[in-house]
């Protein structure tokens, strides 16, 4: 068996290697010239890309990968060469001027988070994220803030209103999205991140509106913790996650800050770069 094996492979292997000589062409001033020329000049370079280069000319000089990458772009560009229509352009849509202003609400929402992180970042310095006692270290610390620190409850207040307004203009963003139907082909997976970066942004406020540890936050944190146990099957394990327990305690303070202050910011900072990064690439849907 494992004799007819390596036969057959070897013949594969002899017949491939075969067709690609025989497809050759021969002094033709392809690419090939000029990587070699660039592996022979490769004072400057590197070791990983003096290797790579040299990996690759060796390679290109006997299978000619040039210039099948670059029949197969040319080939994949002949056949996709047309963006999808926009809903604008197929339904010939000219009166559209008066969406203008709100493809800025991407952009606001951008700069709502940078704000917030900023003015985090300085409340950071100054809260303490404990739960145990009455009153409890985060709920004296907001006092602090609020009260004798200076510009103290402005910083806190911009952190506040700034959360609104991503909150409001993140949700103004996706019915601006969904209205210019700006969802659709090939921006689907933008738009799946998008949906995970509104919700992020609402459990974002969530967890920062618990860090006060007052009655609002206890009030709130009261119903989360109850829909957390109803969930179906993993409710315990939800409530864990989330709260630090089954019941609300000190811990439950110390898991949101953990949740707000790290574990967030991470993912939306990166989930921001990947939408924007997408944007960048695929352009504004429309109008063009
Ligand atoms: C933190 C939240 C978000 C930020 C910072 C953000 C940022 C942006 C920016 C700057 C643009 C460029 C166009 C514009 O500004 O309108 C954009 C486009 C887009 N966003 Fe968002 N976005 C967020 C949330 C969302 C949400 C919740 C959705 C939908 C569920 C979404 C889906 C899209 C799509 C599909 C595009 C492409 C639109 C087009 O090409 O016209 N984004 N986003």
């Amino acid at each position: 068996m494992s004799a007819i094996f390596w036969v057959l492979w070897f013949f594969i292997a002899f017949v491939t290697v075969l067709v690609a000589f025989t497809l050759r062409k021969e002094n033709e001033d392809t690419p090939r010239r000029e990587i070699l020329r660039a592996v022979e000049s490769t004072g400057k370079m590197g070791f990983a890309e003096r290797s790579f280069l040299w990996v690759f000319s060796w390679l290109d000089t006997r299978f000619r990968i040039e210039d099948y990458w670059a029949m197969s772009r040319d080939a994949y560009y002949n056949v996709h060469r047309q963006m999808p229509m926009t809903h604008a352009e197929k339904y010939k849509l000219r009166i559209i001027w008066y969406w203008y202003p709100l493809y800025c609400l991407g952009g606001i929402s951008f700069l709502a988070f940078i704000i917030l992180i900023i003015s985090g970042t300085v409340l950071g310095i100054f809260y303490v994220p404990g739960g145990d006692g009455d009153p409890s270290p985060a709920y004296l610390s907001m006092q602090f803030i609020m009260t004798e620190l200076p510009f103290g409850y402005i910083i806190r207040s911009v952190h506040h209103w700034a959360t609104h307004f991503m909150v409001a203009s993140v949700f103004l963003h996706m019915c601006r999205v969904y209205f210019t139907g700006a969802y659709r082909n090939p921006r689907e997976l933008n738009w799946l991140i998008g949906v995970s970066l509104m919700f992020f942004t609402i459990f974002f406020g969530y967890s920062g509106y618990l860090l006060p540890w007052d009655s609002l936050a206890f009030g709130a944190a009261t119903i989360g913790i109850n829909m957390a146990n109803s969930t179906p099957l993993i409710g315990g394990w939800v409530a864990n996650a989330m709260f630090g327990g089954t019941s609300l305690s000190y811990q439950t303070v110390t898991r949101m800050y953990f949740l707000h202050v790290f574990i967030l910011p991470v993912v939306v900072t990166a989930l921001i770069i990947i939408h924007l990064f997408i944007v960048w690439v695929q352009g504004i849907a429309e109008p063009h």
